[in-house]
């Protein structure tokens, strides 16, 4: 991994000098002083993530575009994601967008969003995320490291989905090889829902499924179209494991370098990529949905998610034995979990 991370700093030198030839290139007064800020995330440029930071781009330019040039790079273009929040604590990029599920990794805190069945609900998941009393131990946790969370992406609810083995129970799971992302939390939930858990990272699972190289994979409705994966996987199965939110991380110097101006104008622009992310993300699920029944002939199953959560819920005792500190906000989930119960309990 260190090798490539070198290799994607290598590819980035490379782009900072074009981008520098290409500000030589005019006279003197057409050179381009700004900084350039740039941002990565692992999403197409149809998807609502992207959608949102075109949005921070524009009211950033707008607002402080004589020193800022935004520039937001898509798809895996500056490195997989593990290797993006490297880059965003080095400074060689100023922020990326990670599931929560990596950030573990980074510091325990974040293990608590990533428990199976944590919240009760989408709008307690949501009531959850926006209270700051919650995130913000959570989000600053990493500053010592070299990042922040400034705000979180919504990336609805993670169900598992196989090439042709229709997950209704846990039992249907047993001896099938299923891509999680690269966090203890979700290799230890796969274990013990009786599946194998193989991490990798995203960009690699369509090609992992096609080369039968894993029988299945566990995301929300948007990686079967705008990822491809409903090309091979046909059945999707509503067992709502996880809601894991993605989460917007940026460089710590970056952040303590600007005015108070200019942090007042960046905490806006962060809370406009999440209205705007969240906004999007209603209706591209419903036409995900939509096209991989219509056009890819994947069929979705609600199975009972009881027994999936029953097995489970020994996790969340456990974490809490590992990080006491954890204990009082996930209290406080539990209290928005009682006011927003899901409609089925
Ligand atoms: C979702 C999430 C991404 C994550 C991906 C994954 O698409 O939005 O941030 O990388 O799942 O499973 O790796």
């Amino acid at each position: 991994m260190k090798k490539r991370v070198r290799a994607i700093g290598l590819a980035l030198a490379a782009l900072m000098s074009v981008s520098m030839l290409a500000g030589c290139a005019g006279s003197a007064e057409e050179k381009d002083n700004r900084q350039i800020i740039r941002i990565g995330h692992n999403q197409s440029t149809n998807h609502p993530t992207h959608i949102a930071l075109e949005a921070f781009e524009e009211f950033i330019e707008s607002e402080l575009g004589e020193k800022y040039n935004v520039e937001v790079y898509p798809s895996e273009l500056l490195g997989s994601q593990n290797e993006m929040v490297q880059l965003t604590q080095t400074g060689a990029i100023t922020f990326c967008v990670a599931s929560n599920s990596l950030l573990e990794t980074f510091s325990d805190s974040y293990t608590l969003f990533n428990l199976p069945y944590l919240f009760s609900s989408s709008e307690a998941y949501h009531a959850s995320m926006d209270d700051t009393s919650i995130t913000d131990p959570i989000f600053k946790s990493t500053e010592k490291a070299g990042f922040e969370a400034v705000t979180w992406l919504d990336a609805g609810t993670r169900n598992f989905y196989t090439v042709n083995t229709p997950i209704e129970s846990p039992s249907d799971l047993k001896g099938l090889k299923i891509r999680v992302q690269q966090s203890p939390t979700n290799v230890e939930m796969m274990r013990l829902l009786g599946g194998s858990a193989t991490p990798m990272g995203f960009g690699d699972v369509y090609t992992a499924l096609q080369a039968k190289i894993i029988d299945g994979a566990e995301n929300n409705e948007m990686a079967l179209t705008d990822n491809g994966h409903g090309d091979v996987c046909k059945y999707y199965s509503y067992d709502m494991h996880q809601m894991i939110p993605d989460i917007l991380i940026a460089n710590e110097s970056f952040l303590q370098a600007l005015s108070n101006e200019e942090r007042a104008i960046f905490e806006e622009g962060f809370q406009l990529v999440n209205q705007v992310q969240r906004e999007e993300w209603v209706t591209a699920v419903e036409k995900a949905k939509e096209r991989a029944q219509n056009e890819q002939g994947v069929t979705f199953l609600y199975p009972d998610t009881k027994p999936f959560q029953e097995i489970c819920e020994p996790m969340h005792q456990s974490m809490l034995q590992q990080h006491p500190d954890l204990q009082p906000i996930y209290d406080a989930i539990q209290k928005y979990n009682e006011q927003y119960a899901s409609a089925e309990s």
